[in-house]
């Protein structure tokens, strides 16, 4: 089922046409912000101005809470912010799908959340965009992981794609292994066996045990912070033999793919995952996702918002339809 006018829970409620035109508009928003030139050259304003999008963030955020705010003024919807959630009626006990029926009623056209539960069962007919759900999935941060790495590489498929960390808690990775194998990618992994996933969705993703070994196989690194706070009890390891195994520094640069593309979907620990210095390498792009996150979060939003493009910005397939 297309997202159009639906909840973006998972990389599996997306069809391939759903992240084709993701990818589309994304790229018209970004020519449009690079051009200087307002969105409503590429969007009808006339709907979107309608909406009004409610912001719930019940864990801690910078990049996308901050983003999604920024593509819904970019397009014109109206925002509601909701992240003090201690005063809120949850702390009085109300439960989360009770909340949803309420931001309802309130007349959120739809409604941007992250909380520390997994997979959200909900009656809520308001469209639901997952912004990070616990452990689970965070659709909307593999997508930009996803055009970014089309941007710079030129493509996806055929990529060999290393995840270098906590993959056993991380929701981003789950999100682009679903994702960058539909779009033809390679995946291997590249962390302590106590941070290595175990469930079937991984079966079968290559492990590197050595983080050299991996980076040589690599043409796309993309690290991953060390989860903490979701760790329930003593991981096994120390942040300093984690240092010494797994940051991605100098040394790994050097025998780096000449083209290769290093990410991280932040926030980063410097010293830690990744060296400061890597920063003045070209091949890092870290920056380049957080830039590249409200186009991504404005085209999320206007498909499923369902707004439309003006006609000269449809794509050619879409265009012969009208
Ligand atoms: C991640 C998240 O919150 O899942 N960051 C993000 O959304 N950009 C990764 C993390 O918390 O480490």
């Amino acid at each position: 089922m297309s997202l159009k006018g639906s909840s973006l829970i998972s990389i599996s409620d997306l069809t391939e046409e759903d992240i084709q035109d993701i990818f589309h508009w994304a790229g018209l928003f970004k020519t449009a912000a690079q051009n200087k030139t307002s969105v409503g050259d590429v969007v009808n304003f006339k709907h979107s101005r309608n909406h009004t999008a409610f912001l719930v963030f019940a864990e801690a955020s910078t990049r996308t809470r901050i983003s999604f705010e920024i593509a819904c003024h970019r397009l014109g919807v109206k925002v509601v912010n909701f992240s003090d959630l201690k005063n809120s009626s949850l702390a009085k006990g109300e439960s989360l799908e009770a909340t949803l029926t309420a931001l309802e009623a309130l007349g959120a056209s739809v409604i941007v959340l992250r909380y520390k539960g997994g997979k959200l069962q909900s009656d809520c007919k308001t469209p639901i965009i997952n912004a990070g759900f616990g452990s689970y999935e965070h659709p909307t941060q593999a997508l930009i992981d996803a055009w970014t790495i089309q941007q710079i590489r030129g493509q996806v498929k055929g990529e060999k794609v290393l995840i270098v960390g906590d993959v056993l808690h991380s929701r981003v990775s789950n999100s682009n292994l679903k994702l960058l194998r539909r779009l033809g990618a390679k995946v291997a992994i590249c962390s302590p066996s106590a941070l290595q996933p175990q469930d079937d969705f991984w079966q079968g993703v290559h492990c590197f045990e050595n983080l050299n070994e991996g980076v040589k196989w690599a043409s796309v690194i993309m690290c991953l912070r060390i989860q903490t706070e979701r760790h329930d009890t003593n991981v096994g390891f120390s942040i300093a033999s984690y240092r010494d195994y797994y940051l991605v520094g100098q040394e790994q640069l050097k025998m780096f793919h000449k083209k290769g593309v290093l990410i991280h979907p932040g926030p980063y620990i410097c010293g830690v995952e990744i060296s400061p210095d890597v920063f003045d390498d070209s091949r890092c792009h870290i920056i380049t996702q957080v830039k590249n996150a409200p186009f991504i979060r404005a085209a999320i939003l206007s498909r499923v918002l369902n707004l439309e493009l003006k006609g000269d910005k449809l794509p050619e397939g879409d265009k012969k339809k009208t």
